[in-house]
């Protein structure tokens, strides 16, 4: 079985923020996770550089069309680096070799009439790249960016969406898990239960795009060519071998809801009209709010994730992400919430933890860890980790698998209050006791680290390194009694450094 994994290919008309981050950052926590679980493992993330935008804001930027998109791939790529997503590949939608796969697979639907001439007399709202009814307006601007649509007219290529009504039901009927949250695929089944209208494959008098294959004085609609890419990328994604047949269907899409309608409706219809397999399994997640409202661009009140990571490094906002807000739900963020967490749950809770146990282990036995049983509630501690983490994230409930590990960072630090090792250490005669109590604590946090290690992989690997254990670390590995014996281990240095509280400027 494989798991592949993508993210939405995000526009290059706007700089990267923190909600780009967040999916880029989900799909890397379930893909290193499955990788842990030994799984032939695929991620994907990429641009989308087609935009009817795009030719506009080049000029106002005083750059080339190509020059343009290049740049600012550059940064959503540079984020995907320091976010430490540990993606397969980096899919643009302007690359050629993608282009010729949008153009077969129009090729397909159209040989197989689905696709059909007409004209198109309505609205587009050139940022959600989408043509919109009157009804779906709000005081006559678009719904999601507020801004006026434009009047277009003109002769399009169409797609007969209206015949996948009874399909795409049959679908979401024998897949109830489909689409991931529940009340999202209602969401989904709902709008397609109402009906569904043809939608327009192309757009006339542009150039910035894909040419219609047999119509080269058209492009193909920006949604299509975008969509097309989880399919296209692998093809070309290794030089010597078309991951399709290896790869497709087992895809998860991961979107949030904004881009609901494209995937759940639209994206699975394009599938099943070119006679390929729809997705495996699309998890629709919430927005991340600032102030109750939705960041983005428009709005003005993003928060640059480099900023964040500049000051707490990539680990906190990893984690805090994934803490702060139950995954397919909306959350609000904030930079002052991110220090709290910093400070209480990783500087304390585990932090310290680590430093304490390093440091007794220094202090009380000369940085020998020794072997020695594990108790029976310790080791159901660890066990439930291993069984039900994995299977929340086989849910995409990242937030909830975070949760179960955190309880046992809890139950660790309540077993050194309990436990007491320094008194033990008084007492000559107990020193049996006391090395249990340092094994425990050490192979529990051995434990923790291995569990968090898609979450936080480089404190997972310093939490290891600072144990002497192998920092592999196999899904396995998240089972008590598992630590090896090491020498030379010294009182760690701490994982989460104090930082200045942010200013209110900030
Ligand atoms: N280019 C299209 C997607 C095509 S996929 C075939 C697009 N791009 S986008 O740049 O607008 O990215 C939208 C996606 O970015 C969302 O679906 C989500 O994954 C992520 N997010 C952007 N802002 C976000 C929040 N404020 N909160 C959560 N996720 C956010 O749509």
């Amino acid at each position: 079985m494989s798991f592949y994994v993508t993210t939405p290919i995000y526009y290059v008309n706007a700089s990267p923020h923190i909600g780009h981050a967040y999916t880029t950052i989900a799909a890397d926590i379930l893909a290193r996770h499955r990788r842990q679980r030994g799984e032939n493992t695929f991620f994907l993330t990429g641009t989308d550089e087609h935009g009817s935008n795009i030719p506009r804001v080049a000029a106002e930027a005083g750059l080339g069309l190509q020059e343009f998109v290049d740049r600012n791939a550059a940064a959503f790529e540079d984020m995907t680096s320091r976010v430490n997503a540990s993606n397969d590949f980096f899919v643009r939608t302007t690359d050629p070799r993608h282009g010729e796969r949008v153009q077969e697979f129009l090729e397909r639907i159209r040989e197989r009439g689905e696709i059909y001439e007409g004209v198109y007399a309505g609205l587009y709202c050139t940022r959600c790249e989408a043509f919109y009814g009157e009804d779906e307006l709000v005081d006559g601007l678009c719904p999601q960016h507020g801004i006026p649509p434009e009047h277009v007219e003109e002769k399009n290529y169409f797609f007969r969406l209206s015949a996948y009504r009874d399909p795409l039901l049959r679908l979401y009927e024998e897949r109830p898990d489909f689409v991931l949250p529940r009340f999202r695929s209602n969401e989904a089944r709902s709008f397609i239960e109402r009906g569904l209208e043809d939608i327009s494959v192309s757009r006339a008098g542009q150039h910035w795009g894909v040419p219609v294959p047999w119509d080269p004085g058209q492009i193909v609609y920006v949604w299509i060519d975008a969509l097309v890419n989880y399919w296209s990328a692998l093809a070309f994604a290794r030089p010597d071998e078309d991951l399709r047949p290896r790869l497709w269907p087992d895809v998860r899409h991961l979107l949030a809801k904004d881009i609901l309608k494209f995937h759940c409706v639209i994206w699975p219809a394009l599938l099943l009209a070119a006679g390929l397999d729809v997705p495996k399994q699309l998890f629709v997640h919430g927005y991340l709010l600032m102030d109750e409202r939705k960041m983005s661009k428009s709005l003005g009140n993003v928060i640059d994730p480099l900023d964040l990571i500049d000051v707490y490094g990539v680990d906190a906002l990893r984690f805090y992400l994934f803490r702060v807000a139950t995954f397919g739900q909306d959350g609000n963020i904030s930079v002052d919430g991110l220090h709290e967490r910093y400070e209480r749950e990783l500087g304390n809770d585990l932090g310290n933890l680590l430093s304490r146990t390093t440091a007794m282990v220094a202090r009380y036995r000369d940085g020998r860890l020794r072997a020695a049983p594990v108790s029976k509630e310790l080791q159901a501690a660890v066990g439930a980790v291993q069984t039900e983490a994995a299977s929340r994230l086989d849910e995409f409930d990242l937030t909830g698998a975070l949760e179960l590990v955190w309880d046992l960072v809890r139950t660790l630090n309540r077993h050194v209050e309990q436990s007491a090792p320094w008194e033990l250490a008084r007492d000559g005669s107990r020193a049996g006791e006391l090395d249990g109590v340092l094994y425990e604590l050490a192979d529990g946090l051995r434990a923790v680290a291995v569990a968090l290690a898609a979450y936080v992989p480089d404190t997972s690997v310093r939490i290891l390194e600072a144990l002497g254990q192998p920092d592999s670390a196999p899904w396995e590995d998240v089972s008590a009694g598992r630590a090896v014996e090491a020498d030379g281990i010294e009182a760690a240095p701490p994982l989460f450094p104090r930082v200045d509280a942010p200013t209110a400027a900030a």
